[in-house]
């Protein structure tokens, strides 16, 4: 599938891996919505988690990426959001796994865990894996259950 646009977002732990990720996408043609992190200020990973999770949940974009010191608060933020399935990956495997059987919509990295180089790597995997659909469809609907019975409007 070809990727259309990809929102990007980090907090302050993660914006100088952001830069290096923006350079790295762009370099290979591709489209990037940056929703800031941009300077060390401290600030608040969840207000660009739930940046980015809205801007593909909504459409706007057609994947995400997400940047915070581990990649684990970010990706939990993202992950309130309806439709967001975002998975945190600390190598290329996991990458791979998280769009072949859960359909990742949204890739965390946390850059205090990972350098530019697997990062890179973790990155190109991920947008080049397709999902699988089958069995793994039935319980990613499944996941969707899980969201449509506790959602309250
Ligand atoms: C910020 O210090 C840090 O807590 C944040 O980037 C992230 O690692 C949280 O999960």
């Amino acid at each position: 599938m070809e990727i259309n646009l990809i929102a990007i977002g980090s907090d302050h732990a993660g914006y100088l891996l952001k830069a290096d990720i923006i350079k790295f996408l762009e370099g290979k043609g591709l489209e990037v919505k940056d929703f800031g992190t941009n300077c060390p200020d401290s600030v608040d990973y969840p207000d660009y988690g739930q940046a980015v999770a809205e801007a593909v949940s909504k459409k706007e974009c057609e994947k995400g990426i997400v940047i915070c010191g581990t990649g684990i608060g970010i990706s939990i933020s993202c992950n309130k959001v309806p439709g967001i399935r975002a998975a945190l990956c600390t190598d290329s495997y996991m990458a791979k796994m998280s769009r072949q059987h859960n359909n990742a919509n949204i890739l965390a990295i946390g850059e205090r865990v990972v350098g530019p180089g697997v990062a890179f790597d973790i990155i190109e995997t991920w947008l080049e894996t397709e999902f699988l659909g089958g069995r793994h469809g039935c319980r990613v609907d499944k996941i969707s259950d899980i969201e449509k019975k506790y959602l309250t409007k």
